[in-house]
């Protein structure tokens, strides 16, 4: 067995990877050797049965002694130790959740299910470098993917209605404590059915308004009952990182941008809302032709193993295009599929994934299986 060293094992995204890596047997297949910042000599996890202390995550000659490295520890950790680590000579597999490394020529964003042969190639030339993407590409992708694969996208929009934990397990605790602060703000009012619903309204706002800094310490302002419509560093020119990040890597993870392959215009406003850890978005695309929209639906589901069409009824939508629906599964569903007035090229969608799974884990457990392989 390979040895596979585990970073960032015990943060939101890596818990959820050894959630599924145990649910999928990955670790009947690997040496697993557990390395943490903060408490190297410490214990593993129980459930991996490993008699062997933690080791330091900043201990290059622990790292190179393995074969694969899984990590889902974050960019700071990547920037602190990868080109030190590859200076050593170290020719492992890197394995990443983080965005530091994803744009270098050297990586590849790996989202299998979509860019198989893009990953098949990079391995065939030698390529040891695999990041994850950008969870709403990611989760963007494995809905409408085959409409890219197929040539049919002139370009797309994706409005975006991201989640909490976007943000890391602290923004998803912030936005519960808010609800929490708000709700109690008006409580007696809500338990009296003959009270005004503006009473109601104007405490709520009120509380909003007046949130203390330490209740609004991860996101900056209010987003329980509110919604903030940027993400991530600003780039300048208006745009967000959040939302350069939507074109740049779809079209990497397609393998597009060179002369043979010209890059299809992916671009739109991110927005953070109250959901937990699905992330939403809304789809306007280009056609490259007017196609059927049974034809187009066909195409969708049947893609990869997950997406799911959902009937364009006001019934199937609110009921299975919801992330209260989605959460915790790998389904990707994609409903609301419809022609827009602009015109019969113009098509519609909403589409929801698990941040967590397909937006983070999922992609990098697939990876290592690919590699072990
Ligand atoms: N940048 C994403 C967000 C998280 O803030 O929702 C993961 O890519």
């Amino acid at each position: 067995n390979r040895r596979v060293g585990l970073v960032g094992w015990r943060g939101m995204v890596g818990s959820v990877l050894m959630q599924r890596m145990r649910e999928e047997g990955d670790f009947d297949c690997i040496d697993p050797v557990f390395f943490s910042t903060s408490n190297a000599g410490g214990q593993a996890p129980a459930w991996a049965k490993s008699s062997n202390p933690l080791l330091d995550a900043h201990d290059i000659d622990a790292l190179r002694s393995c074969d694969i490295i899984v990590t889902a520890q974050g960019g700071d950790y990547t920037t602190a130790v990868f080109d030190t680590l590859r200076a050593t000579g170290w020719t492992g597999h890197w394995i990443d959740a983080a965005s530091t490394l994803r744009m270098r020529d050297d990586c590849v964003i790996i989202l299998d299910p979509i860019n198989r042969p893009v990953i098949d190639a990079a391995i065939d030339k030698g390529g040891r470098n695999w990041i994850g993407g950008n969870c709403t590409v990611s989760c963007m992708l494995m809905g409408v993917g085959a409409l890219f694969k197929a040539g049919l996208v002139e370009w797309m929009t994706s409005m975006t209605y991201q989640a909490a934990s976007g943000g890391g397990a602290q923004h998803m605790r912030e936005l519960l404590t808010q609800f929490g602060t708000l709700h109690a703000e008006v409580g007696a009012l809500l338990a009296d059915p003959a009270s005004a619903i503006l009473d109601i309204d104007r405490g709520v706002i009120g509380k909003q308004r007046s949130l203390s800094a330490d209740e609004t310490r991860n996101f900056e302002v209010p987003l329980g009952g509110s919604l903030i419509p940027w993400i991530d560093k600003d780039l300048g020119g208006g745009v967000s990182r959040e939302e350069w990040k939507a074109g740049a890597e779809t079209n990497k993870i397609l393998g597009r941008g060179g002369p043979s392959a010209p890059a299809i215009p992916v671009d739109g406003l991110c927005v953070r809302i109250g959901a937990m850890r699905c992330h939403s978005q809304a789809l306007s695309l280009k056609l490259t032709r007017d196609v059927p929209l049974a034809e187009i639906e066909a195409m969708i589901a049947a893609d990869n193993a997950w997406v799911k069409v959902v009937p364009n009824t006001r019934e199937a939508s609110i009921r299975d295009l919801t992330p209260v629906a989605v959460t915790g599964t790998l389904t990707i569903p994609v409903g609301r599929l419809r022609k827009l007035a602009m015109g019969p090229q113009y098509l519609g969608a909403f589409t929801v994934g698990d941040q967590l799974l397909w937006g983070a884990a999922e992609p990098l457990r697939r990876m290592l299986r690919i590699l072990l392989n």
